[in-house]
């Protein structure tokens, strides 16, 4: 198969699909690897690198998209990608469609079939391709809370860990999966005083064992959040119904409740944010303020540090590249049933439940629009 890989385009955007390891896969598995120049320029990778792996450099994302059937990206595609797809097109990338209509009509008029990184599952249920950057983005979350505290950045004017005789700031983490808990890892090493609600008592309990009961965790409610927010210096937002757009636990209403100048920090955004204030920010300009609240919502947190990034996401989507390349997505699909929840649009309709329950679409089995696969015998299926 030609695998293709285009510069990201998104604004701050410096991460690259694939590195020059999954490249020499590729390779050993017969596969042809096209690459936009510079496509990894800002992850610190020449173009060299890849061609010494045998990747054939072409100018333009043009050039990718005219030459390739399986398309790696790292942001969901901008409008002028999404005009160069063509219904031959696997595309492989994070989309986050259930809070983005326009680009579910873009894609299904594609005619191409885009397997989302993000609802991607493994046999725990779990969420493979989004957990590196959710560990990234939990501790970006901390620090960069920390930083925008800083008064001549609009904040309180609080340190995070205090100093002896000075309380330390109190940190309010809602939702304690993979970016909660990484938040809640790098708000205790800074010595603040750490408070993680969810709405899983099993979550919870994971929780305490991990972080060692060096935090407190809260059955996350209205009211508890109520009752925490007079306290908060800094709120970090990251629930996840997977798939689905993200639920409001702060309402602009709440915020009233809210010391002056404290922080907010939606690191749900990509699933449309999960406080109702919130809007998708940039790394050029990341906060904006309501009602004295400084809010942080910058939709590709990772971004910000390309080098550990690229590498993070590489190691975790490169066994599905290759079940895509080897088998296609009808047989790599069959094979590993995980895969298949990645299928978000396909020949022109949307194949994943929350999504299509997300617009109120119609759900197209995804066996309906690839058709009867070769037929594939038990011993054969795996999981990358
Ligand atoms: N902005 C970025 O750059 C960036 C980067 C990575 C991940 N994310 C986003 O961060 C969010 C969290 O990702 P994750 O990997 O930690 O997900 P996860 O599934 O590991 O964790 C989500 C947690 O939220 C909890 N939850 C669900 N509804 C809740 C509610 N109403 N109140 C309290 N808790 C609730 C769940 O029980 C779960 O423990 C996702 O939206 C993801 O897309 C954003």
């Amino acid at each position: 198969m030609k695998v293709g890989v285009p510069t990201e385009i998104k604004e701050d955007e410096y991460r690259v699909a694939l590195t020059p390891i999954g490249a020499r896969e590729l390779a050993e598995h017969s596969h042809e690897v096209i690459i936009q120049a510079g496509a990894g320029e800002g992850s610190a990778i020449s173009d060299s690198a890849y061609a010494s792996q045998g990747v054939r450099i072409v100018p333009d994302a043009e050039s990718v998209f005219e030459e390739a059937d399986l398309i790696l990206k790292v942001k969901e595609p901008q409008p002028e990608e999404v005009r160069l797809l063509q219904p031959h097109h696997t595309l492989f990338t994070y989309l986050h469609l259930a809070a983005d209509l326009d680009l579910v009509r873009g894609l299904r008029e594609s005619g191409a079939t885009c397997v989302a990184y993000e609802t991607v599952e493994d046999e725990h249920g779990r969420l493979p391709l989004l957990a590196p950057m959710s560990e990234i983005a939990g501790k970006i979350a901390t620090q960069a809370g920390a930083f925008m505290l800083e008064k001549p950045l609009g904040g309180r004017g609080i340190l995070l860990g205090g100093v002896p005789g000075v309380a330390a700031a109190t940190v309010m983490i809602i939702g304690g999966g993979v970016v909660g808990m990484n938040a809640a890892f790098i708000a205790i090493g800074m010595e603040a005083d750490v408070f993680v609600f969810d709405t899983s008592i099993d979550r919870l309990r994971q929780l305490d064992i991990a972080l060692t009961g060096r935090c407190s965790t809260v059955n996350s409610s209205t009211l508890a959040i109520e009752e925490m927010l007079p306290r908060a210096d800094l709120v970090i937002g990251a629930v996840l119904l997977h798939g689905a757009r993200a639920p409001r636990v702060i309402r602009r209403s709440q915020l009233r409740l809210m010391k002056p100048a404290a922080v907010l920090v939606d690191v749900s955004i990509d699933q449309g944010g999960c406080f109702e204030t919130s809007r998708p920010t940039t790394h050029s300009h990341p906060t904006f303020e309501v009602d004295g609240v400084i809010h942080y919502c910058v939709a590709n947190m990772p971004g910000a540090v390309p080098v550990t990034s690229t590498y993070a996401l590489t190691n975790a989507t490169l066994p599905y590249v290759l079940a895509l390349a080897d088998h296609g997505v009808r047989g790599a699909t069959v094979r590993d049933p995980g895969l298949r929840l990645g299928v978000n649009v396909a020949g022109g309709q949307v194949t994943n439940a929350a999504v299509a329950a997300s617009h109120g679409l119609p759900l197209t089995p995804l066996e309906e629009v690839l058709g009867a696969g070769e037929e594939i015998h038990h011993d054969q299926l795996s999981r990358p």
